[in-house]
């Protein structure tokens, strides 16, 4: 899929923010936990929720969608998707844990998703044996057997979103009390805990750096709304300050955004916030700024991109130290093609502020890269092609119609 990208944009208005992907996935991961009907409220229409669907399909779920609800009901069948559709998304590693819990043994392929460094998996699967599991790797498939999972205390060397969230849903179905320490403090994390204890389950200290679960025998099923997409909305926060913009940014929680907040302030922008909402404008030119990615409440690594695309036109240089992922810089060689001065270290990215961008013909490779390239093509002087857009579209609901209705003119083809 293309992108056709009409240059020069000044975003204004507002727009609304979806659920938060990085939740409703491993919620969804999560309802494998109860034989009870899930219902999932304003699900987000993107490729990733489908993939995941798709998936529980496999595995015997009854997957219903009824405008942005979708419903989950009836027990799990099967122990081993399809590789075909594991490979397409990363976060299909997090069935692993519940299935483990449930059934006792799971099957399932090494990882796919973004292409962003290696991103092994060793932390969710140290979690899983601490629990009692016997691991195995087969033909690429990662086999876990466990007859009855024992809680236990867990230290993660480092505190992965995915390896809290696997290890998390499996513990919530122990025997005994579990303790993950180290853990990550994502809002994601919190809001799959506020799940699973609203499915009955005992979770306490999620959003703290050490969890408690309390391993329960049964979970039932529940309504629930996930929480806002924080990236979703930086990301537009991003879009708005980068055109020179004014706009509100409705459906948020402030408190998830302070980080982004405080560089798009310090780059010269104003941030007004409010309860559930906040307004973005810039009229000065935009100041250089230092950014170091880091685990939550630092600075998000999945905002890192769409920072780096608005930092190419500023007053100065700037500085990007990227700590999460390696390799996680492949928009710069797409950035360039626009006119963007970049030069690369290691995992450091110096970004020299050019006075504008030009429009090009860019290709999008993964999720956030894309997304940075649609803010630097919304910028920039000329029309822009964005090719494998459909990247982008894996996290962001009807993005071209969300940034049109705010002045864009942005058509999929
Ligand atoms: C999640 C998010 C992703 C975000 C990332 C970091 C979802 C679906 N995806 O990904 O958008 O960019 O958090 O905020 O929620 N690591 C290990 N061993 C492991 C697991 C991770 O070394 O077992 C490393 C990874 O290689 C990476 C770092 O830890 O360098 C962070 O990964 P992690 O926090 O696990 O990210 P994900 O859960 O994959």
């Amino acid at each position: 899929m293309k992108m056709m990208i009409k240059g020069k944009a000044v975003l204004r208005g507002e727009v609304e923010i979806s659920s938060s992907k990085n939740a409703i996935l491993p919620i969804l991961a999560a309802s494998l936990l109860t034989d009870g009907n899930v219902e999932i409220n304003k699900v987000p229409n993107i490729n990733d929720v489908v993939i995941i669907s798709k998936l529980l399909t496999h595995l015997g779920i009854k997957v219903k969608q009824e405008s942005s609800q979708l419903s989950l009901g009836g027990a799990c069948n099967a122990i081993h998707p399809p590789y075909e559709l594991v490979r397409q998304i990363r976060a299909s590693f997090l069935i692993m844990g519940p299935l483990l819990a449930r059934k006792g043994k799971v099957r399932v392929a090494l990882p796919g998703g973004c292409s962003i460094g290696t991103r092994p998996i060793d932390l969710h699967l140290k979690g899983f044996q601490a629990l009692g599991a016997d691991i195995s790797l087969n033909s690429g498939d990662v086999i876990a057997k466990a007859n009855q999972l024992i809680g236990t205390h867990i230290y993660l060397d480092y505190p992965s979103v995915g390896a809290t969230e696997n290890i998390l849903m499996a513990a919530a179905m122990a025997k005994g009390v579990s303790y993950i320490e180290n853990a990550a403090l994502e809002p994601e994390i919190v809001d799959l805990a506020n799940f699973i204890n609203s499915m009955g389950g005992r979770i306490n200290g999620a959003g703290t750096n050490v969890i408690k679960i309390k391993g329960v025998k049964e979970l039932k099923g529940v309504n629930y709304t996930p929480i806002p997409d924080r990236i979703e909305a930086g990301t537009y926060m991003v879009a708005v300050a980068a055109t020179g913009g004014n706009a509100i940014i409705k459906n948020i929680v402030p408190e998830h955004l302070k980080a982004i907040s405080a560089k798009l302030i310090e780059s010269g922008a104003e941030v007004i916030e409010s309860d559930d909402h906040l307004q973005i404008k810039r009229e000065s030119r935009i100041k250089p700024v230092y950014i170091k990615t880091l685990p939550y409440p630092g600075f998000p690594t999945d905002m890192q991109a769409q920072f780096m695309a608005y930092l190419s036109c500023s007053l100065g240089s700037s500085v990007i130290s990227e700590s999460v992922f390696e390799n996680r810089f492949m928009h710069v060689q797409e950035l360039s093609r626009m006119g963007a001065d970049i030069k690369t270290e290691g995992r450091t990215a110096i970004i020299r502020g050019v006075k504008k961008l030009t429009g090009a013909k860019v290709k999008a490779s993964d999720l956030r890269a894309g997304a940075a390239l649609v803010i630097a093509a919304l910028t920039a002087q000329g029309d822009s092609i964005l090719v494998e857009s459909e990247h982008v579209d894996r996290g962001y609901e009807n993005i071209a119609n969300k940034l049109n209705a705010m002045g864009a003119q942005i058509e999929n083809e």
